[in-house]
């Protein structure tokens, strides 16, 4: 006999909202606190009837479910278990959402029909009702609360109309490769929006050492004479473009991006690069923090692999990545050394976290690392050419050097008997290659805030300036007289 569960609920958020996260049918590893991982098989669309997610629960189990109709007028959904190592038989589940009263709030009814091996009747009902049906409502109303999207009765949300046009925007290009003066703020327009673009009205722009290269014209393939720098932003969805989920008008994100172009008030950008904030993360702060913040992680948890007892150097200490590097190494246990070029530097990079702090503007610190410390195990080095030789120095064997970043000049090659000597390696990443996948960029922006709001990073001074002075923004960044993050306002 087949088994019957209905269960629905009252969310206090608006249709679309809900609508949005449920009709993504792979967003449930991000909300569903009993799901572990999930795909979508083949490389098909998460909104595409027919697709299949494959997933993993925390538990262990592992199961396949097919989307068999997803209707957007009705806001409804079906799916069934095509494979699963749970003992549900010709399970068939659907979705329906409606809009209650005055449209704020929003009825979810879920329920399902599926067959059990005998005397497993009651176990697997109870299963699906409390732990999938029940949970689930409770797990996406905390999804929900923590993107602000949880709201008082009464309180209606401003929802801007999309529009097929584009949006006219001020955009600060590089006339022509060369120094600071070379940008200038022009007029520009953001285009509506195509497949799986969102057009985003952009408040703060993250200043980056790479803007610099670009504008230099050290990436040409990257950056025309004529195009905007600027990799990252935060701000607020204007419109999407079709077959976008989880997405909305009126949302706050933030995004990186492997295409410059962020230096402008608004912009059209992938979905895929674009993250929801959570409340309490604000626009200036996600644009100070972001690529630099996402960097930081994948160098300590990933390719630098630093724990407790790793030395660990750090140059440009009071810089952008520098503090965030600083404060999380020494949170892992990691013995921190770093390189600043100032007084008032050092002050800084200390209280971020800092245990030795040496202060040289001519790039000459080995001597003060081994007496220190005895060595560097992992070298995290933006400063390039300048600081080569000095690099190999300080280096113990079996050492890692990351070649970051070339801030004194670009790094001429490296001859490998440099570094058979003692065992060394080196690596030259970049942090786009690191948040690759969605999950992965999902992931480590979760650690990132995480990291945050837990003190394990301290937010770095953040200097301002307007879109429009983007050039002295570069003028400070390049004469070494900042500190901190540095962002552009639109
Ligand atoms: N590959 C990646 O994934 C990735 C991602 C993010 C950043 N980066 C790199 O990481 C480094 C830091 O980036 P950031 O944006 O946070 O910048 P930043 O560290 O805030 O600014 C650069 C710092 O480099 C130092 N510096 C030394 N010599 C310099 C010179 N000749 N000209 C200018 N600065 C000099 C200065 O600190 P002192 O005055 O204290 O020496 C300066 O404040 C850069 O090399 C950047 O390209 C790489």
């Amino acid at each position: 006999m087949l088994q019957k569960v209905v269960r629905s609920t009252i969310i206090d958020a608006p249709i679309e909202r809900v609508w949005a996260v449920i009709r993504d049918f792979n967003s449930h590893d991000q909300w569903h606190a009993v799901v572990d991982q999930s795909r979508i098989e083949g490389g098909e669309r998460s909104d595409q009837v027919g697709c299949v997610r494959n997933f993993t629960l925390k538990d262990g189990n592992h199961i396949r479910e097919q989307l068999l109709t997803l209707d957007d007028r009705e806001y409804k959904s079906t799916y069934c278990i095509v494979e699963a190592t749970v003992p549900l038989q010709r399970y068939v589940a659907t979705v329906t959402l409606k809009p209650v009263t005055d449209g704020n709030r929003t009825f979810w009814h879920w329920e399902s029909t599926f067959a059990t091996p005998p005397g497993m009747e009651r176990e697997l009902r109870d299963m699906v009702a409390q732990g999938v049906y029940e949970a689930g409502f409770e797990n996406l109303r905390h999804h929900l609360r923590l993107g602000g999207d949880l709201v008082a009765p009464g309180q209606r949300r401003a929802e801007p109309l999309p529009t097929a046009l584009p949006v006219p925007c001020r955009r600060v290009i590089v006339r022509g490769y060369g120094g600071p003066e070379q940008l200038v703020a022009v007029d520009g327009e953001a285009p509506a929006p195509r497949a799986g673009e969102v057009r985003i009205r952009q408040r703060a722009i993250g200043v980056n050492f790479f803007d610099v290269y670009l504008r230099r014209g050290w990436i040409p393939p990257l950056l025309a004479a004529g195009g905007a720098p600027g990799m990252e932003a935060a701000g607020t969805v204007l419109d999407v473009g079709p077959g976008v989920v989880g997405l909305l008008p009126g949302d706050r994100v933030a995004y990186l991006g492997p295409q410059p172009g962020a230096y402008a008030s608004v912009r059209t950008v992938p979905a895929d690069w674009v993250l929801r904030l959570p409340p309490e993360v604000a626009d200036e702060t996600a644009a100070a923090l972001l690529l630099k913040g996402l960097t930081a992680h994948y160098l300590l948890h990933d390719l630098g692999r630093v724990q407790r007892g790793t030395r660990l150097l750090v140059h440009a200490a009071a810089g952008g990545v520098g503090l965030l590097l600083c404060a999380w190494a020494r949170r892992l246990g990691a013995t921190v050394v770093g390189t600043v070029s100032s007084d008032e530097k050092a002050r800084l990079a200390r209280e971020h976290g800092c245990e030795h702090v040496i202060v040289t503007r001519d790039y000459r610190f080995a001597d003060a690392v081994q007496r220190a410390v005895g060595g560097a195990d992992v070298v995290v080095d933006g400063l390039g050419d300048a600081a080569r030789e000095q690099n190999l120095a300080v280096l113990a064997p079996r050492g890692h050097w990351i070649s970051l970043g070339q801030a004194s000049g670009p790094l001429a090659p490296i001859d490998p008997d440099a570094l058979v000597a003692k065992s060394l390696s080196f690596s030259r990443p970049v942090v786009f290659d690191y948040v690759a996948t969605r999950a992965e960029l999902l992931q480590r922006a979760q650690a990132l805030w995480a990291a945050l709001a837990d003190g394990s990073i301290r937010l770095p001074p953040i200097e301002r300036h307007t879109l429009e002075s983007a050039a002295a923004a570069h003028e400070r960044l390049e004469s070494r007289r900042t500190s901190g993050a540095m962002v552009l306002l639109a």
